[in-house]
């Protein structure tokens, strides 16, 4: 029986958190052997694309590869790769094709290079049958949601020569407690749900992420809990849709129950969730936001489109209205929120009135700030088969119209609160000016201002001298 047959038939008896663990110790032997054979540290790296998710999903890959023994590098010419992808957009998946290429260059100096694709590309078969015909030098491809068992993965690849490739169509899983290697000390996500439900026409998040599945209170209680005594003062809440967390649970929560339940853990300082979406945001979530010293003052809220025959067609289920009242609402119980947006420009079908629609929403509501992007087809979605694709050009004018439109209203949006006091969260030392550092305040907002790397990872109260834009330049109060 050789030493794989033995674990497996150990981690038969065990729980899937305990047979993970027990593939990162083999993985950890098979790490050091190699590493005495070449007389130097195994290293290894992780490219992330996407959202939060896919961040929060990269701690988890760093956690495994750390306790297997890895140190990490920034360099892609290490002896362990993975892309972790995001296929939101066409252009998310060209860049990864693009890069594979000078992996391959690297991995013909180095032929005990690993290299690994994960994430939400990966579930298109389209991009799998892609990679085993024309990217052969890849050794390990894996999806999103079976990312738990990436020691187990990670062991099989060292002990293989041949490409592996382990999808899985869709999961009711979620394993908790696996280790994670977080990139701030002083703030994580955390993951409180799992895929998505809503089938927006243009999206093929649902398609990749499989179902959405909420986590109980008490595992998000509980690791919050474990962060905080960690040094986390700052968690991010994360699901594709955190207005509907908790529905299918057996004793069903609301998303405001949990941040309630939040807000009570001791020495955690700040609460922001994503993305909530407006057709599920609930009068009880706005109270609870108005009246929370912990939740920030700022709330992303989708909009995608400002036309209601396009957002009915996107299949949003909100109008126009619907949405601007929502925003007044929420802006009256606030004042000083800060929000954000998504908007798609040219989804098929979009009209110069649909766009200009857009524009009338932009102007009304008045965004913070605000991701736009060209409508981009995905293969699969109802969208991508509708008829009236809108041509290039039209597209390339709107975008830029959009864009013009969104930054001189973000731009006069931050001036409101220049001169303010503002409590900030430390994050890094500011690249360009040396003494000064960078903070985040609660709406989302960036300051740069004088100040030691001592104050990193501080909650500290700064005056907004400057608005410069997209940030401000400030001076620390005592
Ligand atoms: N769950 C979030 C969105 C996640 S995807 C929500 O519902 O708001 C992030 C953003 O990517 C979306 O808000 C949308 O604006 C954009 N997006 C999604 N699919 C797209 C597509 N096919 N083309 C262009 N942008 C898209
Ligand atoms: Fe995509 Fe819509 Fe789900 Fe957001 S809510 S992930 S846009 S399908
Ligand atoms: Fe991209 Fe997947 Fe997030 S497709 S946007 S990484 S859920």
């Amino acid at each position: 029986m050789d030493k794989l047959d033995k674990i497996e038939e150990m981690a038969a008896l065990m729980s899937e958190t305990e047979r993970q663990y027990a593939y990162m110790q083999e993985a950890r032997r098979l790490v050091e052997e190699e590493s005495a054979r070449l007389g130097r540290p195994l290293t290894a790296n992780i490219t992330t694309f996407g959202c939060q998710m896919n961040a929060r999903d990269s701690e988890k890959l760093s956690g495994i590869l750390r306790e297997a023994g890895y140190v990490e590098t920034e360099s892609e010419d290490a002896d362990f790769v993975i892309y972790n992808t995001c296929t939101v957009r066409e252009n998310a998946n060209q860049r990864v094709y693009g890069r594979l290429g000078v992996l391959h260059g690297y991995k013909k100096k180095n032929p005990h290079m690993k290299i690994a694709l994960c994430g939400c590309m990966m579930q298109e078969p389209t991009v799998v049958e892609k990679l085993k015909k024309s990217y052969r030098f890849v050794d390990l491809i894996f999806g999103t949601h079976n990312i738990f068992k990436f020691a187990e993965l990670l062991v099989r690849t060292l002990t293989s020569d041949r490409m592996i490739i382990d999808i899985w169509k869709d999961t009711d899983q979620i394993v908790e407690d696996l280790p994670t290697e977080r990139k701030y000390p002083f703030k994580s996500g955390v993951n409180i749900m799992f895929g998505c439900n809503n089938f927006c026409s243009y999206c093929i998040v649902p398609y990749v992420r499989g179902r959405e599945r909420s986590r109980e209170p008490r595992d998000i209680i509980r690791e919050i809990e474990a962060l905080v005594r960690d040094g986390v003062r700052e968690v991010m809440l994360l699901g594709q849709n955190v207005n509907s967390y908790g529905k299918t649970l057996e004793q069903p929560v609301s998303f405001a129950q949990l941040l309630k339940e939040v807000e009570q853990i001791d020495g955690l300082e700040r609460i922001r969730f994503m993305t909530s979406h407006p057709k599920d945001l609930s009068d009880e979530l706005i109270e609870v936001m108005a009246q929370s010293k912990k939740i920030c003052r700022h709330l992303h809220l989708p909009l995608q489109s400002g036309s209601s025959r396009i957002l009915k067609v996107m299949n949003r289920r909100y109008t126009k209205e619907q949405y601007v009242e929502l925003a007044q609402k929420i802006r009256r119980a606030m004042p000083d929120i800060a929000l954000s947006t998504d908007i798609i420009v040219g989804f098929p079908g979009e009209t110069e009135e649909d766009f200009l629609e857009t524009l009338d929403v932009v102007k009304t509501v008045r965004y913070d700030s605000a991701f736009t992007f060209i409508y981009s087809k995905r293969t699969g979605t109802p969208a991508a088969v509708m008829e009236n694709q809108v041509p290039d050009e039209v597209v390339k004018d709107r975008f830029d119209r959009l864009l013009s439109c969104v930054q001189d209203i973000s731009r006069e949006m931050a001036e409101r609160f220049t001169g303010s006091v503002q409590e900030a969260l430390v994050e890094e030392p500011n690249e360009q000016l040396g003494g000064y550092v960078t903070g985040r305040l609660g709406n989302n907002h960036v300051v740069h201002f004088p100040g030691g790397t001592e104050l990193i990872g501080q909650i500290v109260k700064v005056r907004l001298d400057e608005c410069k834009g997209f940030y401000y330049m400030g001076s620390l109060m005592n």
